[in-house]
């Protein structure tokens, strides 16, 4: 254990006359706090300590908690996808640092990415290998995330149909449920880790959200919402590796505000869903444009940037980071 540094106590005043004790108290490693009317104002800390403190980089208002956060509902074509993309660049826009992970063989993300196309010097996709997505950290204990692509400024470990392989992996040896969980916060560095579950009650779907400490649950206004029943349970699977797991809010899309049946479900899921957690503003419906940007391989912010679905999650961007308590956006430049 490092030895305690002592810490000595000048007012303003003092502190001229007391100058070269002071220095040399700071020279021993101790710490040297100046007050001025009874209120700490400034320290005098050793070199090595200052150029720690620099190097280390932002102002402590910058600093945030990593918040890792999966969108899951197990119903298929309930919006996982376009959320984790569209709200991932959203929350970029805001400054903050951004790394979605593919959790679905189908590969929607990975591919509405544009990152399951070769570029032009290149013969084969960037996410064609087993080893860039989260098989890689299932398969091993001690491995750490894969190198990240790049797309939009947002960090991505991408899927591709073979991480199927991953399911017969974990459902082989359940303790590897725990490996992505570790591995993500081993990594650090990033301020939201976005993760997209595949459909169903695989355990690929129960790696991501049991790796994660909130979850986002995506309703599809046009479809039931039968299936909302059987998250309490698979919530309860995931708490026993992720003791903390919050349900973050229940966002909605696709919605009509002119449609009778979508006032309804939105009444049903701000006041009768209350207490599973809060509703976020509803998405609207637009389906040629998810279709197209999904199509020109874009978040829907790049490819309309004018359409109010930038504006749109851009607002769920704010929700989201109010209901974490975090900055509404974080300098760009830092
Ligand atoms: N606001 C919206 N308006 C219209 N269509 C939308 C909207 N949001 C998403 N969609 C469309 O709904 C379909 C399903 O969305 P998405 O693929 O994101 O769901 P998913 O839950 O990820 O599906 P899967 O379970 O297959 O992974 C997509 O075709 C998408 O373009
Ligand atoms: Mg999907």
């Amino acid at each position: 254990m490092a030895p305690a540094r002592r810490s000595h106590l000048y007012s303003g005043t003092e502190i001229r006359a007391g100058l070269t004790t002071a220095l040399g108290q700071v020279t021993a490693g101790d710490h040297v706090l100046i007050t001025h009317h009874g209120k700490p104002v400034a320290a005098l800390i050793g070199l090595e300590a200052y150029q720690h403190l620099t190097a280390v980089g932002p102002p402590a208002s910058q600093e945030t908690v990593m918040q890792v956060i999966s969108v899951y509902n197990q119903a298929g074509g309930a919006g996982k996808t376009t959320i984790t993309m569209n709200l991932g660049y959203a929350l970029k826009e805001r400054g903050y640092r951004v790394l979605l992970i593919d959790m679905d063989p189908q590969a929607s993300l990975t591919r509405w990415l544009g990152l399951l196309t070769p570029g032009a010097a290149q013969a084969s996709p960037p996410a064609e290998k087993l080893s860039r997505t989260a098989f890689h950290v299932l398969s091993d204990p001690d491995e750490e995330l894969p190198e990240p692509l790049h797309a939009f400024g947002l960090d991505v470990i991408p899927a591709n149909s073979k991480l199927s392989a991953g399911d017969s992996l974990l459902y082989s040896e359940r303790e590897r449920l725990t490996y992505l969980r570790r591995a993500i916060r081993a990594q650090g560095g990033y301020d939201f880790v976005l993760l997209d579950g595949p459909p169903g009650r695989s355990a690929l779907a129960l790696a991501a959200v049991a790796a994660s400490d909130q979850l986002i649950i995506p309703i599809n206004v046009s479809k039931s919402m039968d299936n909302l029943g059987n998250v309490g349970e698979f919530l309860r699977e995931a708490r026993t590796f992720s003791p903390d797991l919050n349900v973050l809010a229940l966002t909605m899309h696709s919605f009509m505000a002119n449609t009778r049946h979508h006032q309804d479900m939105l009444r049903t899921v701000t006041e009768q869903l209350s207490a599973i957690a809060p509703a976020t503003t509803p998405i609207t419906h637009k389906s040629t444009l998810y279709n197209d940007a999904a199509l020109y391989q874009q978040p829907v912010a790049v490819y309309a940037p004018q359409k109010s679905p930038r504006k749109e999650f851009d607002t769920l961007a704010g929700e989201v980071l109010g209901l974490l308590n975090m900055p509404e956006s974080l300098e760009v430049s830092r």
